[in-house]
């Protein structure tokens, strides 16, 4: 069983993307659960206050270290964690290796920050992990949140159906998938290629594997195709 507790100051940003498709449908059937909490329920001052200014100023408001605090240690108190995960554009760059990894973990925390960022006691002494969805800066961390937890859940064993399996998806093998086609064979002169029709399981499933390495070699020069 997966579990994501998933700490933010907008916890309605996830209502879509939680409640459609694959994730609704692991929740469902009761393969992950994703709990949201409220930051501000955990800010004992008087405004509900969640962000301060910097010590030496500067542009930007900071994420206070007593409401993270206090959340996560909450959530510590009532189970065991695996990982503590930090979204933010400066941390470890994700990509299909590390949703692998992660899929095999029970219980995690994801911290969305916001503002110019957060306290950084908190990376230091609270968070296990730091993760970026990529080399570009999000208003906040939640959007990143629901990416990874859209990234993990599929992987969960029993999520998807045979059909969709998460092996034959890109990057699974190292490489990205090759094309595909669907009816009807002929649009407007455009034609799928005649291969796919031909029957010869053996010559497709090798025409697909010289597609994805192609394709791999063009799409991301970097990877090792071997
Ligand atoms: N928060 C803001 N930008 C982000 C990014 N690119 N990845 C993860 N968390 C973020």
């Amino acid at each position: 069983m997966m579990r994501i507790d998933i700490i933010t100051i907008f916890p309605t940003m996830f209502d879509g993307p939680f409640s459609e498709s694959i994730i609704k449908r692991g929740i469902l059937k009761g393969l992950v659960e994703i709990h949201l909490h409220n930051l501000r329920d955990y800010a004992h001052n008087k405004h509900q206050k969640v962000d301060d200014y910097a010590f030496s100023g500067g542009a930007g408001m900071v994420m206070m270290i007593e409401p993270i605090d206090l959340c996560i240690n909450t959530l510590k108190s009532e189970r065991r964690y695996d990982e503590v995960i930090y979204l933010s554009p400066d941390g470890e760059l994700l990509e299909q290796s590390i949703c692998n990894q992660l899929s095999l973990m029970g219980n995690m925390i994801f911290l969305c920050g916001h503002y110019k960022g957060i306290d950084e006691r908190i990376r230091e002494h609270l968070i296990t992990k730091e993760i970026s969805i990529g080399n570009y800066v999000l208003s906040g961390g939640e959007l990143a949140a629901a990416v990874l937890t859209d990234s993990l859940v599929r992987l969960v064993p029993g999520v998807l159906n045979d059909e969709t399996s998460a092996l034959s998806d890109s990057f699974q093998d190292g490489l990205v998938s090759p094309p595909v086609y669907t009816r009807p064979r002929i649009f407007k002169g455009w034609e799928v290629p005649e291969i796919l029709l031909s029957g010869d399981e053996n010559k497709i499933s090798e025409w697909k594997h010289q597609q994805a390495l192609e394709r791999t070699t063009k799409r991301r020069p970097g990877f090792t195709t071997e």
